[in-house]
């Protein structure tokens, strides 16, 4: 029997979701096993890019939550209320629930979890810090033998974006801002980014990952970029450093007190985190004995942030699977087949050929034919110099089929004026 999703809210995150759900080849084969069953909106008459049959949509989200058919609520509505009630009411009523909600999450976290140990069943958001960002499961697992000492996140888009373009520009805070709110990389009401909020909300949920306990979100020191002058940013860079919004989580000794902070930065120019750029997030973690670990990607949008999503959904229909297979199909290797490999003639790349040649004229017009002759397209070809008596000559192709570019070689190699090739490589 198929698992049945009852989704909250269909906007940016939920849209993509769907769609991710709804093109299922070449993904996950567990995806087969999921079935969209409801999805929560506001209103009805707003025109969707998904399509989903009548009976599916409803604004009546309460009974989505209190519908027994339903297995895992996927809450991407966001807000504080009704979130909180919906997911609190959806695990009391033992339903597995996935979230994006960070800002639900370091509010309510307590409530929310405690709820869930009550009910025996998993909250899962990994959608809720650093977007398509893979952050939250390896916290929770492939890292967690370690000993944390630090975290440090770029985990805000819109503040990342206004602080690059301000040094990359040489322009004011509030222009940049002007002109990203115009473009859509930044609300209408940007308090929450510009402001440190939401970053606060994000090194809360990965402070309490990585050291084991709950933080209070008043504990967080949150200072945002409203301050940040470009003659800071141009001081910084002279001395070597970005003016970066950092997230911080750092704890010296296992019983030393937990500093978690948000605030402008100057960061090294060398740091892994300074050239971190635009609107991507990473997140960089460093614990004994791992040594350090950076985690980089797209912290927003419709796809990343689905991914992140279903990927919670995949993990919670492993295990409501579980209760009857045999093995975790996450866990266990679910392949039987080989996986069919394009052969090396089929790959299309670029290549750099260096050729020595007798010093003949006219030997870089039979090269252009020769490799004509085949479709073969170059985007440089160049007479470097003379090794002895032989002429150097350098070429770059365009992208071009490999099997291609082998059989204009073959010909080139039987020229009376062609000694050697020396050098063959791949462009990337
Ligand atoms: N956008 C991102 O890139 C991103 C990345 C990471 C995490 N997140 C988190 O994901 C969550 C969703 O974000 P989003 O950008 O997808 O939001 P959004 O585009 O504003 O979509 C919200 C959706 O929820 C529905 N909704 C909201 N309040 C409702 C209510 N009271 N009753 C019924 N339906 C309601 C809306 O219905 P209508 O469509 O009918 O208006 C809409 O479909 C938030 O917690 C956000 O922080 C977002």
């Amino acid at each position: 029997m198929g698992v049945k999703l009852g989704i909250l809210g269909l906007g940016t995150v939920g849209t993509g979701t769907v769609q991710l759900l709804q093109d299922k080849a070449g993904r996950h084969p567990l995806l087969q096993e999921i079935e969209i069953y409801r999805v929560g909106v506001r209103s009805l008459d707003k025109h969707r890019t998904v399509e989903l049959s009548t009976e599916v949509l409803t604004t009546d989200l309460e009974s989505i939550v209190n519908d027994p058919a339903v297995d895992i609520v996927v809450e991407v509505m966001g807000g504080l209320e009704p979130a909180r009630s919906l997911i609190l009411k959806a695990l009391s009523n033992g339903k597995h629930v996935v979230t994006a909600n960070k800002a639900a999450i370091a509010r309510f976290g307590a409530e929310i979890f405690t709820t869930a140990n009550q009910a025996g069943v998993y909250v899962m958001l990994e959608a809720a810090v650093g977007g398509g960002i893979p952050v939250i499961q390896p916290l929770k697992q492939s890292l967690s033998v370690n000993r944390i000492h630090t975290v440090t996140g770029i985990v805000n888009g819109t503040t990342n974006y206004i602080l690059t373009r301000m040094q990359t520009e040489g322009s004011n805070f509030s222009d940049v801002l002007a002109d990203a709110q115009r473009l859509g990389y930044a609300e209408a009401d940007p308090t929450a980014d510009v402001d440190g909020l939401d970053a606060a909300d994000k090194i809360a949920i990965l402070a309490s990952l990585s050291f084991g306990g709950r933080i209070n979100l008043q504990d967080v020191y949150t200072e945002g970029i409203r301050q940040v002058s470009k003659t800071d940013i141009a001081y910084a860079e002279k001395l070597g450093f970005v003016i970066k919004l950092l997230a911080i989580a750092k704890r010296d000794t296992p019983s030393s007190p937990l500093s978690v902070r948000v605030h402008p930065t100057l960061v090294p120019q060398a740091h892994p985190l300074a050239s971190i750029n635009g609107v991507y997030n990473a997140i960089l973690v460093e614990g004994e004995p791992i040594g350090q670990v950076m985690f980089f990607g797209p912290g927003a949008g419709a796809g990343a942030t689905a991914s992140a999503v279903t990927s919670d959904i995949l993990n919670l229909v492993a295990v409501l699977k579980t209760n009857t297979a045999v093995a975790n199909p996450l866990i266990a290797c679910g392949h039987q087949e080989y996986c069919q490999i394009a052969p090396m003639a089929e790959l299309r790349t670029r290549f750099y050929a260096r050729f020595l040649t007798n010093d003949q004229p006219g030997v870089i017009g039979k090269l252009g034919t020769c490799f004509g002759n085949y479709g073969v397209s170059l985007e440089s070809i160049v007479q470097t110099g003379f090794q002895g008596e032989l002429a150097e000559i350098v070429v770059v192709t365009h992208d071009v089929r490999e099997g291609n570019f082998r059989q204009a070689l073959a010909e080139i190699r039987d020229l009376s004026a062609i000694e050697s090739i020396p050098s063959l490589l791949r462009v990337l």
